[in-house]
């Protein structure tokens, strides 16, 4: 099944509520958290995802796009995240094990992240620690981005390895994903969509989504 995940990173923040009442369709909210030094932005933290989480019903998918985010997870995890997911980037290879570990002792889904340059192999010894890997689309940091179309291969190869493995792992995709870009995606072997900009952007956000899902 296809689940479709806005990024509130493009939504109005001083109407949180209401921007969130239009996306209700969607299955699961991605939440961007940004230090200022994994990425140039900051983007919002804890004390706002606790509100986030008060007044959506969404599944909550919190991006940590943050250095060594062993520190931060039960944190994350606490305040009602249901899916935390942490760079393979941003810390060395055994704290990140660390982290996903404690993502899942917190009763919570665990999720690993690459950024465009760095190759799936890298994912090898994280593979029985996550419940989904989100292959990045463009350089995070920012949305309204374009969509990068040699990620395509990637996203086929992690497909690949989550299947030669026998595992039962959501693919997400995330960055410059439009309507186009999401088939290329999901024939590729993405079943989750992050959209920002596509669907707080469009005039109707519920077309939106189901535009996304394809059934436009
Ligand atoms: C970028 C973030 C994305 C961003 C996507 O670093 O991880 O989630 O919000 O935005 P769009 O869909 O506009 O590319
Ligand atoms: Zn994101």
């Amino acid at each position: 099944m296809i689940k479709i995940a806005p990024s509130i990173l493009s939504a109005d923040f001083a109407r949180l509520e209401s921007e969130l009442d239009t996306v209700k369709t969607a299955d699961l909210l991605h939440c961007d958290v940004m230090d200022g030094l994994f990425v140039p932005n900051i983007s919002f933290g804890i004390p706002v995802l606790k509100r986030v989480r008060e007044i959506t019903g969404l599944i909550m998918d919190t991006h940590l796009m943050i250095e060594r985010p062993l520190r931060y997870v039960e944190q994350f995890a606490k305040l009602g995240s249901d899916i935390i997911t942490v760079h393979a980037e941003a810390d060395q290879p055994r704290q990140i094990i660390e982290a996903l570990e404690e993502i899942r002792r917190q009763g919570k889904k665990s999720g690993i992240s690459i950024k465009p340059g760095t190759p799936a192999a890298v994912l090898e010894p994280y593979m029985d620690l996550v419940d989904m890997i989100l292959v990045m689309t463009v350089e995070p940091g920012f949305g309204g981005q374009s969509f990068m179309g040699d990620m395509l291969p990637k996203i086929s190869c992690v497909r690949r390895m989550i299947e030669e493995r026998g595992l039962d792992i959501d693919v997400e995709v995330d960055g410059g994903i439009n309507a186009d870009t999401a088939k290329l995606c999901v024939d590729a072997g993405a079943n989750v969509l992050v959209a920002g900009s596509t669907i707080f952007g469009a005039a109707s956000r519920p077309e939106a989504i189901s535009s996304l899902r394809g059934n436009v």
